[in-house]
């Protein structure tokens, strides 16, 4: 298993490419799965996650190519047994998005649950009421869940109790496929919804309403995939980058962004004093950081809100800010896993309910860590870099499973940090 070794205070200099997002990838890799003909995408990012979903479809009989260089992977979507076995899915909990893909196309699906995760519960019981909806029936044996259905999955009034992500995109998949009308209530409007919808419309799917929270599609059997699927940059990734320029107080200038994307966060930084020059199209985000930072109260919320997967992250900074700052967490109820971690380093932060305080500035002081979840993990590495002395932190698998090349670019960037194997 490796660890990281962070020299730090540190400054950093330089340019950085933001890569291909995760959370877009996974599903409209699992998405190819609609097709019985090849699937090409672009500027995929190089991260385990994918790595994960590449071997779940090679366990159904599914071939797969993977330049790594080139950032390109192509699927030849045939699959022999539509089964996600527990060995991949326990691994990524973006699994449960071979549900929708499979019911569509083969009419049958068995997925693995994929079980608790350190941030939460995370059920999956809106995955499940929606391919009812659809007309399947869905039962659990086994720690599997078994969807089938008999004749052709019909179009349903989808209402989802909250905002739910993969439920969405789970359900755009379903409902392109199915006979009729599907109306999506309560729909996620993340950018990664888009460009899932925008997938499907560019391989024939009718359906209006994306980027609200109404959506409404007409179901077709004529799908079929064209141009190359090009991945959008990781608004996480890049949100990631601005809170280490800021956290060393270095300039740093970030390439391949889509700040129209990132208007919450973006705001948040500037609240706290960061000064971003952003470029005309959105693509170059210039990060001036200022001596001094301010405490911010923010809460996490479904999209255009701010994003709880930049929690964490910002919670790191919080520490550097100079007063009493907070983030309320509410999408998930145990999202505070880093803060433990963040106290060894002289982080003073309370958590009450679902809500940390943090009483900055504090003196942040080299420390033996333990990376708990991805984005717990990247906030460690942060403060690891404002933190005085040698920090170690351990379990960074976490970390590769979302961030490409992290350690890599931040040694390219001036960082003193090291990669070890145990
Ligand atoms: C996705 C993202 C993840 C992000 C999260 C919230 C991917 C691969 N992952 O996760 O990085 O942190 O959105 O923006 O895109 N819920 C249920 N039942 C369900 C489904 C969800 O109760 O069937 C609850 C969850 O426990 C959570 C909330 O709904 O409290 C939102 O979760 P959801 O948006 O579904 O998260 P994911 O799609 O798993």
């Amino acid at each position: 298993m490796d660890k990281l070794i962070i020299k730090g205070p540190t400054t950093l200099s330089g340019r950085v490419r933001v890569h291909g997002s995760k959370n877009s990838a996974l599903p409209l890799l699992f998405g190819s799965l609609l097709f019985d003909t090849p699937v090409q995408y672009e500027n995929v990012p190089r991260l385990w996650d994918v790595e994960t979903t590449l071997r779940l479809l090679g366990s159904m009989g599914v071939r797969t190519e993977w330049d790594k260089e080139a950032e390109r992977v192509t699927i030849y979507p045939t699959v022999n047994d539509p089964t996600a076995p527990y060995e991949w899915v326990s691994k990524m909990r973006a699994g449960i998005l071979a549900l929708g893909p499979l019911l569509a196309r083969y009419g049958k699906a068995k997925v693995s649950l994929p079980g608790g995760c350190a941030i939460g519960a995370r059920p999956v019981n809106y995955h499940l009421m929606a391919m009812e909806r659809f007309g399947a029936t869905v039962s659990v044996e086994g720690g599997y869940i078994l969807a089938s259905v008999k004749d052709r999955l019909r179009g349903a009034e989808i209402r989802f109790p909250e905002v739910s992500v993969t439920g969405t995109e789970n359900v755009l998949y379903v409902a392109a496929c199915a006979h009729g009308t599907t109306r999506i209530s309560n729909a996620a409007r993340e950018p990664e919804i888009l460009a899932t919808g925008e997938f499907l419309q560019a391989c024939g799917a009718r359906i209006e309403g994306l980027g609200t929270s109404e959506i409404v599609v007409e179901g077709t059997s004529l799908l079929a995939p064209v141009a190359p699927v090009r991945i959008r940059p990781d608004r996480i990734e890049c949100g990631t980058w601005i809170t280490a320029a800021a956290i060393t107080k270095s300039p740093l200038v970030l390439e391949n962004c889509r700040a129209v994307e990132m208007t919450s966060v973006l705001s948040a930084f500037r609240d706290m004093g960061v000064g971003l020059e952003v470029s005309e199209d959105g693509a170059t985000i210039a990060v001036h950081p200022e001596e001094r930072l301010y405490p911010l109260k923010i809460q996490t919320a479904p999209y255009p809100g701010f994003p709880t997967d930049m929690q964490a992250q910002l919670l790191a900074l919080m520490c550097l800010a100079q007063g009493t700052s907070q983030i309320t967490e509410n999408i998930f109820e145990n999202r505070f896993m880093h803060v433990a971690e963040l106290r060894r380093l002289g982080a003073k932060i309370r958590v009450r309910h679902n809500t940390a305080t943090v009483l900055g500035p504090c003196r942040l002081v080299a420390a033996p860590l333990m990376a708990t979840d991805l984005r717990a993990s990247a906030s460690l590495v942060l403060a690891a870099l404002a933190a005085e002395g040698e920090t170690t932190i351990r379990r960074i698998y976490h970390l590769d499973r979302g961030y490409a090349r992290l350690d890599r670019t931040l040694r390219e960037l001036g960082a003193d940090v090291r990669r070890e194997t145990e």
